[in-house]
């Protein structure tokens, strides 16, 4: 290892440890190691927000019956987004739609140990994007309608606490 690695390398170690400090273990884990990472080539539920922080998350849906059998989500968003997309999709998984609605943005912050004020809402863009999927799957079906790509258009119908989000 020459000079210029181990400077890089002393740097990232100096970098983590500081976020570990401010955001804390859990989240930086999940950040560095973000879970269910991805798109899905054929969700049954999906829905894409953009936050008024300007950061998008996208989450996929597999559903049998009425369980979430498979959640993966992306973002462009901030290290804190990663955590909780990664977490959001962990906690949906195995769960019943309605029980899946109960993983708000509180849920999201305390399976990861808590975030800074400043990042609080990246906790809300999951758990809205995660209900706006779930909301717009079951009104598409209500409706009789195909699930899936279709409901791309729905994804930007504001739930009410999307709206709390853009401060509507
Ligand atoms: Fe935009 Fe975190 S700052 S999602």
């Amino acid at each position: 290892m020459d000079d210029f690695d181990r400077f890089a390398r002393d740097l990232q170690e100096t970098i983590i440890k500081q976020a570990r400090e401010y955001y804390g273990e859990r989240v930086v884990e999940f950040w560095l190691n973000p879970r269910n990472m991805g798109s899905l080539d054929h969700p049954q539920a999906y829905a894409r927000i953009t936050g008024p922080c300007g950061d998008t998350m996208e989450i996929f849906l597999e559903i049998k019956g009425d369980r979430i059998t498979k959640a993966t989500f992306t973002t462009d968003g901030c290290g804190p987004s990663l955590a909780c997309g990664s977490m959001v999709t962990q906690l949906a998984v195995g769960k019943t739609l309605e029980e899946a609605q109960a993983i708000t943005q509180d849920v999201i912050l305390e399976e990861l140990g808590g975030l800074p004020d400043e990042s609080k809402h990246c906790a809300l863009l999951a758990s809205d994007t995660l209900a706006s999927a779930i909301t717009g799957f079951l009104s598409a079906k209500s409706q009789g309608k195909s699930t899936g790509h279709a409901l791309e258009d729905d994804a930007s119908e504001a739930t009410p606490a999307l709206e709390k989000l853009n401060g509507s």
